[in-house]
């Protein structure tokens, strides 16, 4: 028998070890049922059909656990951690500081959040606290403090969990007073504050550190420099929460500890940061549109977890049997999808899948969320397809610890995320997570492994690196971006690049600022397109949104603009540079002519795909373990049977796989340990 992994030094390696393979289960709430003795019992026998063998205990448990101040009460948590043991299910035990009970919010009004327009938030929903303010942290501090005390060295306990998702931002007195503090930190000196955001515009000029407010509500457009700076502060206040917290569990225990983060849409914090600070990232997913788009966005979302951990085996911590508020429509998943998207997300190095929630609540906000076990009860398709998923996550025991080998990568900044959401843009049509999905599924579609990356990161492991916004650039960036492209890589920078400095102050000589020599071109003038129209090119596509008047500077033009002001002039570039070649597209391709680009750039750079073609809809990634082994997940999101021609063994259905290959019935899965 191999020995236990050192919790340590391997978390992920340690929780598998302790679960004997992938973690399967959810969110448990009994509390909602007043812990109903029947409900409880049939709970473990649903359990033990499913396979589950990981709960998620107390993220909102609070009220329960501390009923008055200072005065815990363990005695539910102590009886549910004792059952769940007895009958083999280990638990993943939250901080519940997602929300505070209903008296710490009249005890301390200062520590309840206030909105930019000056509203103060009350209890009565969840999320309803502020990072900054001392009551909050002390009381968050003590209540992790508490539990890791009591559950520290439980034999249940096979994960911490710290808070649930954070995501809520403050603009109190106390969130004023730390973002003062955080930028004498970064600044030194209040002049340097005043030249960073450019404060000599509209008569901003701070004269004392006390001037100095939160973004708020404002009369017109705020400065962008103070509104990305205090996003900066507010991941890194997060964050600072985060390891008190951790630290406190850690003095007692030596499980695991993580948060989970909130992907794909929400951009509060630095995840990359959050990445480092964790024993193994995990992530909640839930994709709000049906069908293939929502393979597709489970593939953006686990391919992120992943890169945001360093490429180490990471977990998702809930996902749900149903889609969530696709615009304000709950969607079924359609049969097949749960089981669909719990393998995607193995596929692509989580150690498991945990929902949100194990029974559909009876009562409250999220009475109408999906669950494992629906109102409805066990005798449920949506019952049936968690059996079968749970019975499928089983038999994997023997993939968890490999990782995924990716050939291409796109850049994921939140510098950059952040700067394209300031309301002081010439267009609000160039968001940012659009663009990241549209890169990323474009090589999704054309069947290719891919990594996010940071642009100051080291990029030589990939042939193929996608920027769909350097919008905000910093030298660090440009040289490492050089420094791939001179070694060999290929790369794709899109529109309105290189504009802004890191305090969002505009490149001196204009864009791109200095990825000017990397994409040899300048360019002399912005020119945005009106909502809706289009300005064709010379190879036949279109652009929208977006266009720019290029002079180039060693680069060369490979598509034109074909009408309007620019005809004639360059509209996507080349710039052969060392070894390897930097693109530029200074408009916003249709999306024809994006696919025929990333089509073009996939050839020319050797990035291939797992597995060649394969027919649309049918997705194929690969773990790879550290002995050698491989193992293929295919994902037939289609309506048709697909054969693919692959030799090895079948671990869902455990055994050899018949000599024609894999058959994958319409919307089915299958995982193969291949033969080499
Ligand atoms: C998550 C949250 C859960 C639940 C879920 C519903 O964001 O952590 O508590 O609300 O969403 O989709």
């Amino acid at each position: 028998m191999d020995a236990v992994p050192d919790s340590r030094a391997d978390p992920a390696g340690w929780l598998t070890a302790r679960l004997g393979g992938p973690a399967f289960g959810g969110d448990y709430n009994p509390e909602q049922f007043q812990h109903d003795p029947a409900v409880r019992r049939e709970d473990e026998e649903l359990m033990r059909r499913a396979r589950v063998n990981l709960v998620t205990l107390n993220v909102f448990g609070w009220a329960e656990l501390e009923p008055e101040p200072g005065r815990y009460d363990f005695a539910a948590l102590d009886a549910r951690l004792e059952r769940l043991h007895a009958q083999g299910v280990a638990v993943d035990l939250a901080t519940p500081t997602a929300q505070p009970p209903p008296w710490f919010g009249l005890a301390h009004p200062d520590a309840l959040p206030v909105t930019a327009d000056g509203t103060r938030l009350t209890h009565g929903s969840r999320d309803t606290y502020c990072l900054a303010a001392p009551a909050y942290r002390q009381a968050a501090r003590a209540v992790a403090e508490a539990l890791a005390a009591r559950y520290g060295a439980h034999p249940a306990v096979a994960l911490w969990h710290v808070h649930n998702e954070y995501a809520t931002v403050c603009h109190c007195e106390h969130a004023a007073d730390a973002f003062r503090r955080w930028l004498r930190d970064r600044y030194g000196t209040l002049e340097a504050v005043n030249r960073a955001w450019g404060t000599a515009f509209w008569s901003q000029r701070y004269g004392a550190w006390e001037q100095i407010q939160p973004p708020r509500a404002t009369q017109w457009r705020p400065n962008p420099g103070q509104v990305l700076d205090f996003r900066r502060f507010w991941s890194d206040l997060a964050l600072t929460a985060y390891r008190e917290q951790r630290d406190a569990i850690r003095a007692h225990s030596r499980v695991p500890v993580t948060t989970n983060l909130m992907l794909p849409g929400y951009q509060v914090l630095d995840l990359w940061a959050f990445g480092r600070e964790v024993d193994l990232v995990g992530v909640d997913h839930y994709p709000d549109a049906p069908g293939l788009d929502a393979a597709a966005d489970t593939a953006f979302g686990a391919d992120r977890a992943r890169s945001f951990g360093g490429g180490k085996p990471w977990l998702l911590i809930e996902q749900a049997t149903s889609t969530v508020y696709a615009g304000d429509l709950v969607l079924p998943k359609e049969p097949g999808d749960i089981l669909r998207h719990s393998l995607s997300h193995i596929a692509r190095g989580s150690e498991g899948v945990l929902f949100f929630q194990w029974r559909q609540s009876p009562a409250g906000a999220e009475i109408w969320h999906s669950a494992m076990v629906p109102h409805a009860g066990p005798d449920t398709r949506i019952f049936r397809e968690t059996v079968e998923t749970g019975h499928a996550v089983a038999a994997l025991a023997e993939v968890t610890g490999s990782t995924v080998r990716a050939r291409a990568a796109v850049l994921h900044d939140p510098d950059v995320w952040w700067a394209l959401d300031t309301p002081v843009l010439p267009t609000p049509e160039l968001p940012y997570l659009p663009a990241l999905k549209r890169a990323h599924r474009a090589l999704w579609d054309a069947g290719i492994t891919t990594d996010f990356a940071h642009p100051s990161a080291d990029l030589s492991a990939y042939r193929l690196v996608l920027a769909p916004s350097l919008h905000l650039v910093s030298e660090e960036s440009a040289a490492a971006l050089t420094a791939y492209v001179e070694g060999g890589g290929t790369l794709l920078v899109e529109c309105f690049s290189g504009a802004v400095d890191p305090h969002y102050r505009a490149w001196p000589g204009g864009a791109p600022g200095p990825l000017r020599p990397l994409l040899g071109l300048r360019a002399e003038e912005f020119r945005p397109l009106p909502s809706g129209a289009a300005v064709t090119l010379t190879d036949g596509g279109a652009g929208a949104t977006w266009t720019e008047a290029l002079l180039l500077e060693g680069a060369t033009a490979e598509i034109r603009y074909a009408e309007g002001t620019l005809t004639g002039r360059a509209a996507v570039t080349r710039h052969a540079l060392g070894r390897g070649a930097a693109w530029y597209a200074s408009t916003r391709l249709s999306p024809a002519s994006y696919t025929a680009l990333i089509a073009g750039l996939i050839r020319a750079s050797g990035a291939e795909p797992e597995l060649p073609a394969l027919p649309a809809g049918v997705e194929a990634v690969r773990r790879h373990s550290a002995d050698g082994r491989a193992y293929l997940f295919l994902l037939n999101h289609s309506p048709a049977e697909v054969r693919v021609p692959v030799r090895g063994h079948d671990l869902l259905a455990s055994r050899a796989l018949p000599p024609e290959g894999a058959v994958l019935p319409p919307a089915s899965a299958t995982v193969v340990r291949e033969e080499s």
